[in-house]
């Protein structure tokens, strides 16, 4: 199969009323560029303050019926630590935009990380200066996650009040300047996106490139202003995935979290779309809760055994846990 991946091409292949064959070729082009591994990562989420107000986002900083948290540096090394034990070679430390986590000790987190574990370090704490991007490297950041969120100029003021795509798509080309492995992505089902604007954040990803990107479907939150929007549709988002693919064969792309909040039993099917990555939060119960980005029953967090359990069904998949 040669798929058209222009934005034309792409909008039509999202619009397909069948869709297995664009699905079972991202998944041989998975297997052939990527091979049968499934990535598992550590996730922690080490502050919830953040000084955004995303419309989407139940982080937001007006909102304020929200405990906020922010984990210690001390409290960060000793997760890190049991990751490390249970297996993981990568952690990630996502927040908020939190103005106490500075890039000088956001920095002595990641050189204490990387100097106790070896773990490769991804970092997932919003927009900073390039300044600040270069100094989180020197303490040895590999990687960066930033999504783009919306690559449509005019959805993407609507939902970020005072930044813009610009912005955004300014530093990610700033981390990928300064080295980094660069992780962008989506989300699908935003009010007012349609497959057009789908089809441009796909190929924006392509543009940067990205090393990696998280797709997931949008998931309206009571206490924000989209509160009465609907949930992304959890197909779009797998076929999202799988065009990914077949843009970028070489890339890690996640089975998100958010898709599996939004289809739970089909949370594994995206494999078969193209995914071969899996984060796993690692965040201690007192905060999990708390890092209440969009509406979701989490289990509690016991960091070897959810690990343990996750390699059983990644194996079940007839896929290679790593
Ligand atoms: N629904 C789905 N995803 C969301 N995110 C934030 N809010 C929501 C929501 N309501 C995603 C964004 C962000 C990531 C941390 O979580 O893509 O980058």
């Amino acid at each position: 199969m040669t798929a058209d991946l222009s934005r034309e091409g792409l909008e039509r292949l999202l619009a397909l009323e069948d869709f297995s064959p664009v699905a079972a070729a991202a998944d041989r082009v998975r297997r052939e560029a990527v091979g049968d591994t499934v990535h598992l990562r550590a996730l922690l989420e080490l502050s919830n303050h953040c000084r955004r107000r995303c419309a989407y986002c139940g982080l937001r900083a007006d909102r304020r019926d929200l405990p906020r948290y922010r984990m210690a540096p001390e409290e960060i090394l000793a997760a890190a630590r049991e990751a490390c034990a249970a297996g993981y070679r990568t952690l990630v430390l996502q927040s908020g935009e939190d103005p106490w986590y500075t890039a000088a000790r956001l920095g002595e987190v990641v050189a204490a990380v990387k100097g106790e574990t070896g773990m490769a370090v991804t970092l997932s704490c919003g927009e900073m200066g390039e300044a600040d991007y270069a100094h989180l490297r020197s303490c040895g950041a590999d990687r960066y996650l930033l999504k783009h969120e919306t690559a449509d100029d005019d959805l993407y003021r609507a939902f970020h009040p005072g930044s813009s795509i610009q912005e955004r798509v300014g530093c990610l080309r700033a981390l990928a300047r300064l080295g980094y492995e660069v992780g962008s992505g989506f989300m699908v089902g935003l009010p007012g996106q349609t497959l057009s604007v789908l089809a441009q954040d796909l190929l924006l990803l392509k543009d940067i490139p990205c090393q990696m990107a998280g797709i997931g479907p949008f998931l309206p939150h009571p206490a924000t202003p989209l509160a009465a929007a609907a949930p992304g549709s959890g197909e779009l988002t797998r076929r999202c995935v799988a065009l990914a693919r077949l843009l970028l064969p070489q890339s890690n792309l996640p089975a998100t979290t958010a898709l599996g909040v939004r289809t739970r039993g089909e949370r594994n099917d995206v494999f078969s779309y193209g995914a071969n990555v899996v984060m796993l939060k690692i965040t201690p119960n007192a905060y999990k809760q708390l890092y209440d980005i969009y509406p979701a029953a989490l289990p509690r967090t016991d960091i070897a055994a959810q690990r343990r359990a996750l390699e059983e069904q990644i194996r079940a998949l007839g896929r290679v846990p790593l």
